[in-house]
């Protein structure tokens, strides 16, 4: 069974997602989700599937107290979904071509720092842009442009909001990420 950490900074919609994909899957198993923010509801969601929490500071990181973690607990992928710091680049050499990330837009368009969450479907929307979609890219030391694995669109239309345009881009998030993290494994 390949054990994989989830990396998550607040809601953990997705994360949720994945939790419940690999209930049933012979290939995964996530065996920890771990989090910057101590109130974030991804820890919530995890409680509910009983899978192990951990919690870390930006600086803790930064020492290395999460990659001790991870290797303590043999994790072989890292999800990242909605994890909104820069990964140290020592981290990211732990895990070559084992970590991957979701972005809310389809790359290389919307990356790069400040661009997240929220600030993505409100650019998307002042650029009049007539689609948007999702990301699914293995990570390297430099943010958002690691190997893409996979895209998918949706429609943009003059109505929707950056509130709209959120809800379809969960939707695709939702519908594909666990199944391309399935085949990536
Ligand atoms: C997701 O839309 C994900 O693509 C985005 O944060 C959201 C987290 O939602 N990630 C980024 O913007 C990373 N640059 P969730 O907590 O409900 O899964």
């Amino acid at each position: 069974m390949i054990r994989l950490a989830i990396l998550a900074s607040g809601s953990g919609s997705n994360a949720e997602k994945i939790m419940e994909h690999f209930q049933n899957s012979s290939k995964g198993h996530v065996a920890l989700v771990a989090s910057n923010k101590p109130d974030a509801f991804v820890l919530e969601r995890a409680k509910n599937f009983q899978v192990p929490t951990f919690t870390f500071t930006k600086k803790e990181m930064e020492a290395g107290v999460l990659l001790d973690k991870l290797r303590e607990e043999k994790i072989d992928w890292v999800i990242l979904a909605g994890f909104l710091l820069k990964i140290p680049d020592d981290l990211i050499r732990a895990f070559p071509n084992r970590m991957v990330n979701i972005h809310p837009a389809l790359l290389p368009k919307y990356g790069g720092k400040g661009m997240y969450g929220a600030y993505v479907h409100e650019a998307v929307k002042a650029a009049g842009d007539k689609e948007t979609g999702i990301t699914i890219h293995l990570v390297n030391e430099h943010y958002d442009e690691g190997k893409i694995i996979f895209q998918a669109a949706t429609s943009v239309t003059p109505e929707d909001t950056p509130d709209s345009i959120a809800q379809k881009v969960h939707a695709l998030e939702h519908r594909y990420f666990p199944e391309v993290i399935e085949s990536l494994i």
